[in-house]
């Protein structure tokens, strides 16, 4: 313990020091990053030191403590020279940070790694832009089939019923193609069901599970064998009402949610999908009261590709099928499937997340006497990494100045044709194939921030992951105006969820690549009159 005898500091006048100490080192930091920070940006630091400043007098908490502080006359002098310094400090720290923030971990390691194309080679996309113009999606027949065959081996123990997920990607051709192989189809309004008949597969091949019960739902349910997954309490009353008696499934909510984001998250509290776990007891008077039949029992939450979550949800969905007895034939897991888009992202193996379920499904079997069927419906994971979009590098600009540079490359495409990224911050492979094909083994590489055509700094094509507001520079190879650039992977909920029309703009047509390897146009360009044909011209004098 120091004492005043050997020379020693007082132990009354230590805090005084250690303030003296703190100042000294926080001032010499302080003044070093400041006059970096003036040095590269004046004018910037000036305003911010008005920002801070202004704070700093504003904040109550810190008036206060300048106040006691300055009660003590020895450390006055420190006192304010620290606030100044506090306000310096801080208004260098402001200068540094970054108004494009850098990618995190995942991103880092997009920008490190050139993605390539899937199924086009730089040819291909030439030819299509040629024969097609751009911007145009090409799904790939080969992987289509790929896919489904892998869902077709999903493990079960006495039966399964794959349905294609058709919002994901509706177009007739690929409907048809999973029709030919045996697929079945889970529809999401009865427009959908609608558009499934018109490419010939019979509506009671679809089951739908809807978030509106349209009149005719009801109609194709009486007339046409659709399967039904009612979705709500009124549902169930709605359909119980105009055909008792009848057989129909239940959506449950059982109160788990799984999902990449909030806005793609399809279980637990937060999601209004499916009838609510707790109101069983409601589903069970409801069903009794129109002499309804439940035979099927549908939960999808987006289950991804973790086989602990199938193994808890098909636990948890076994149990409601118990609880509603033995008329309960089917279980339908739903889809959810998480694919790999980047290179660096791995896709569901489905024979990992199948062979728990399968095994509940015995040990239910034992415990029940019923032999479950089993259904999935996947989306993303048959058609995700089928599709690309070919557009083109229609412009470019570079920004520079008191914030951090970017280099854009704008595209003849956007959120009008792969709307995900702008939505939920969604990662899709861009990869640049030049229009001179001499220069397809250039290895120049620079980091691009890309964007789309449409008046929106939203419309954006690199964002950071889940992340879709920040800007995410992306390294790809060096592009020029005219160059291709292929966004890869998608397949899923990027044509189906088109804003084409925004801006004016058209809907990019849709190309199958065949098994044997040829482009088979499966839909047009749209025109200025489709887009129009239903405005009704009326004259300025009648408003
Ligand atoms: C009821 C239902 N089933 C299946 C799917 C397909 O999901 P995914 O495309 O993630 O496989 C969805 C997607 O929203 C859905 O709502």
């Amino acid at each position: 313990m120091p004492s005043a005898a050997n020379g020693s500091v007082p132990c009354c006048l230590l805090p005084r020091d250690l303030l003296w100490i703190f100042v000294t080192v926080l001032g010499l930091v302080t003044v070093l990053s400041a006059v970096a920070g003036f040095a590269v940006r004046v004018s910037r630091a000036r305003d911010l030191l008005h920002h801070v400043l202004a704070r700093l007098v504003a904040t109550e908490a810190e008036t206060r403590l300048l106040h006691f502080l300055s009660q003590h006359s020895c450390i006055k002098t420190y006192t304010m020279i620290a606030a100044k310094l506090l306000v310096l400090a801080t208004a260098a720290h402001a200068l540094q940070a970054p108004k494009v923030a850098r990618p995190r971990a995942n991103a880092l390691h997009a920008s490190t790694d050139l993605e390539s194309l899937r199924f086009l080679s730089n040819d291909d996309a030439r030819q299509v832009a040629k024969d097609y113009g751009t911007p145009t999606y090409v799904y790939d027949a080969a992987t289509l089939r790929a896919r489904a065959e892998e869902a077709l081996a999903f493990p079960n123990a006495y039966g399964l019923t794959v349905r294609y997920a058709m919002k994901a990607c509706p177009n007739g051709a690929v409907l048809k193609l999973f029709d030919s192989m045996g697929l079945n189809f889970d529809a999401s309004s009865a427009h959908e069901v609608r558009r499934a008949m018109r490419a010939g597969v019979p509506a009671s091949k679809c089951s739908l599970s809807t978030q509106q019960l349209d009149a005719d739902a009801i109609t194709l349910m009486r007339d046409e064998g659709l399967e039904i997954n009612c979705c709500s309490l009124s549902q169930l009353d709605t359909i119980g009402t105009a055909l008792p008696g009848t057989k129909v499934g239940m959506r449950f909510n059982p109160g788990l949610g799984s999902g990449g984001t909030a806005k793609t998250n399809v279980g637990g509290a937060s999601s209004s999908f499916g009838i609510w776990h707790e109101q069983f007891d409601e589903v069970v008077a409801l069903a009794k009261k129109h002499d309804l039949e439940v035979v099927r029992v549908h939960t999808h939450i987006g289950s991804g590709s973790d086989a602990e979550v199938w193994k808890r949800v098909s636990s948890m969905s076994l149990d409601l099928c118990e609880r509603l007895g033995d008329s309960v034939k089917t279980l339908n897991l739903g889809g959810g499937y998480k694919v790999g888009r980047m290179a660096y992202e791995t896709s569901t193996d489905l024979q990992e997340v199948g062979a728990p379920v399968t095994d509940n499904f015995k040990d239910y079997a034992k415990r029940t006497g019923v032999e479950l069927k089993l259904e999935v419906e996947p989306g993303t994971f048959l058609v995700a990494n089928a599709g690309a979009l070919v557009s083109t590098v229609q412009d470019a600009c570079t920004t520079s100045g008191k914030d951090a540079g970017n280099d854009f490359l704008k595209l003849d495409a956007g959120m009008t044709d792969v709307l995900r990224p702008s939505l939920y911050g969604s990662q899709h492979p861009l990869v640049v194939v030049p229009s001179d094909a001499a220069k397809d083994a250039d290895a120049a590489t620079a980091e691009y921030v890309v964007v789309g055509h449409c008046c929106e700094s939203g419309d954006l094509l690199t964002p950071a992951p889940d992340e879709p507001e920040t800007l995410a520079p992306r390294l790809l190879k060096k592009a020029e105006r005219g160059d291709l650039l292929i966004v890869e992977s998608v397949g899923a909920y990027c044509s189906a969820m088109s804003t084409a029309g925004y801006n004016s703009f058209p809907t990019a047509p849709e190309v199958m690549k065949s098994t044997k390897g040829a482009f088979v146009e499966i839909r047009k360009r749209s025109s200025l009159d489709q887009l129009l044909q239903n405005e009704v011209s009326v004259d300025a004098a009648a408003l």
